[in-house]
């Protein structure tokens, strides 16, 4: 059962510059059960993706298109609705730790707080609930700890609290913004674990630069280069065989797979260049790559934006 469709997405930002094309004529499906992993190197719009599922856009952004989730047209939503929806259904796990809590306000009961609010539960019983979200994302002594302040917790505990406030109000669905960024091997291993369980029971979208965290929850993983996904695939499909030459190249980008950088840079979202985003850096392009947009291509039972597999 699908449970949200993203359907021609596109946001972008006026600037002083330009104006900023984060997000170009994305179509994403998720169904019901999966763990859709968003990866791609920083910078290419994956955080924006998020932030416009849930609309947490600052009110510049110019978004166009349609989300649909559970038959709700999101972005037409009005601003209450869109609030219950983030409330109840969708639950998200913000990018950094550090800004996304509040250094004022003990972890408790930033935890219980929402409960309060979105679900009019009772003070105490929201308490209890949070110490026993703390239980369950792992963190030892919890009736102490939610007592304690951010500044009391080490980074793993903090993106532990922020998990626990993600699944406070027992959503389906759920976002995970750069789940393991900055955290130690050992810490980012304990995290993994935690999400690996949270993805057998909810609906997850984890957007990550990390590749092992993808690798390691996902069943699915949507590659996004320069504002655009250029290739859809099984988790297991595409670490084991990477279709898209900058697939390949960000793979083999990384420590594990030889530190082998792609030539040249990404380009600018103020100036995208005409045909293939990806071409000035491609070792296959040809003609028609410096002409053409390639458009996404279906290749046995998988999507690919290059003309490779046209
Ligand atoms: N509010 C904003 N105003 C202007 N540009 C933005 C804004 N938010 C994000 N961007 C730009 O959009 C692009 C995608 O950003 P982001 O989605 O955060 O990338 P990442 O893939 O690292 O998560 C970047 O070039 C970023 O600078
Ligand atoms: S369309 Fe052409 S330039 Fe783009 S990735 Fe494929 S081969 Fe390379
Ligand atoms: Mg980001």
């Amino acid at each position: 059962m699908t449970l949200l469709v993203i359907s021609n997405l596109s946001v972008y930002f006026p600037t002083d510059s330009g104006l900023v094309k984060a997000v170009n004529s994305l179509d994403l499906t998720i169904n019901s059960g999966e763990a859709m992993g968003i990866i791609g190197e920083s910078g290419c719009g994956k955080s924006v993706l998020g932030l416009a599922i849930t609309r947490l856009l600052q009110e510049s952004a110019i978004i166009k298109g349609n989300i649909t989730y559970q038959g709700d047209e999101l972005l037409s939503l009005d601003i209450e609705k869109m609030r219950k929806i983030r409330g109840r259904n969708i639950g998200m796990i913000l990018q950094n730790p550090s800004s996304s809590l509040n250094p004022s306000m003990t972890i408790g009961w930033q935890i219980a707080e929402p409960l309060v609010t979105h679900r009019k539960i009772k003070c105490k019983k929201a308490m209890d609930k949070a110490i026993e979200l703390l239980e369950r994302v792992k963190i030892k002594d919890p009736h102490k700890r939610a007592k304690q302040y951010p500044h009391q917790f080490s980074g793993g505990m903090k993106e532990r609290a922020l998990i626990a406030m993600g699944l406070a109000n027992e959503p389906q669905f759920i976002i995970a913004d750069e789940p393991t960024k900055g955290l130690d091997i050992a810490v980012k291993k304990e995290i993994v674990k935690l999400l690996k369980q949270i993805a057998y029971q909810k609906t997850m979208l984890i957007i990550t630069h990390d590749l092992s965290v993808a690798k390691e929850v996902c069943d699915k993983v949507g590659v996004m280069y320069a504002g655009e996904l250029v290739e859809i695939a099984p988790a297991n499909g595409i670490f084991e065989k990477p279709l898209h030459p900058y697939t390949r190249g960000f793979f083999d980008s990384i420590p594990a797979r030889g530190l082998k950088p792609i030539r040249g840079n990404s380009p600018s979202l103020i100036d995208l260049p005409q045909g293939c985003r990806f071409h000035a850096r491609c070792d296959s392009c040809t003609e028609r790559c410096i002409k053409e947009h390639p458009p996404m291509l279906e290749h046995n039972s998988r999507y690919v934006r290059c003309f490779l597999y046209a």
